[in-house]
């Protein structure tokens, strides 16, 4: 069921009194990314997406964000939908704002899945990075930058073999407004270290990383991995950075196994 909340575009799916589970999609994405996700997941748990503040169908206002204010978008979707500890799973963007939600606010969660991420904080020659990207949109616009950040995103082979789902990724990204988009990268670079939080967390964590991942490598999320007490760490193959998407069936497994070993 389609909500809007904060005025956040938030879908409600599955059983209501079911354990619930969060989905915080990454950058330049939105909820769709997770739909293969909540096709499975809902039969059995109550799955909440939503589209950040800034991008997909979410207010766009004036583009200044900032990783705490993703944080408390998060919890007025949690407070109003009257969620008990639910499980959060973020990947990469939506990963840093499950990071940094967990370590302001540990009780309030039961679970949590970190997929594609990392608990740095941006460096100095990142922050530039990020600066030239937000010139790159200002001076040529939004589609050259989705495509040229976007497709390295997937594995190696995704453009030839996974034709579809590449043009697909595209079109919808470059739905979003620039303002929205410029705005995310403001709240990225901003944002605050998380590492020395991960030896605090005490609720069961999954770490799952894609076999290809270039921007998060499987070997970086291992030790992201390592410092977390209850965790459990896995690959999905045949994947790049983005991989519910890429490889739907083996992440879905994953988070079956990991729902059912502390949910069910
Ligand atoms: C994402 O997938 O959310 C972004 O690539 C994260 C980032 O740019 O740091």
């Amino acid at each position: 069921m389609r909500k809007v909340i904060n005025s956040l575009v938030v879908n409600d799916e599955g059983k209501e009194n079911a354990q619930s589970i969060i989905f915080v999609h990454g950058f330049p994405f939105g909820k769709w990314m997770w739909e293969k996700q909540v096709k499975v997941l809902q039969k059995r748990y109550r799955c909440i997406t939503y589209d950040m503040r800034g991008l997909g169908e979410s207010y766009v206002g004036d583009g200044q964000y900032t990783m705490e204010a993703y944080v408390y978008d998060l919890y007025s979707i949690i407070d109003k939908l009257k969620l008990e500890k639910p499980v959060l799973c973020g990947l990469s963007m939506g990963g840093y704002v499950s990071l940094r939600a967990v370590e302001k606010e540990h009780d309030k969660f039961g679970g949590l899945i970190l997929c594609d991420t990392k608990a740095d904080g941006d460096d100095d020659n990142g922050k530039l990075v990020r600066a030239a990207k937000i010139n790159q949109i200002n001076t040529e616009g939004l589609d050259q930058f989705i495509d040229g950040f976007v497709v390295p995103l997937f594995s190696e082979d995704a453009p030839k073999q996974k034709k579809k789902l590449v043009s697909d990724v595209l079109l919808k990204a470059k739905k979003n407004n620039p303002v929205g988009v410029k705005g995310a990268l403001i709240a990225m670079l901003s944002r605050t270290d998380t590492n020395k939080m991960l030896k605090k967390i005490k609720i069961p964590t999954l770490v799952i990383a894609g076999s290809f991942d270039k921007l998060t490598p499987p070997v970086k999320m291992r030790d992201m991995a390592a410092k977390i007490p209850n965790s459990d760490f896995a690959i999905v193959p045949r994947a790049g950075h983005l991989t519910p998407l890429e490889n739907p069936g083996g992440f879905n497994d994953l988070l079956i196994g990991y729902m059912k070993k502390y949910f069910d």
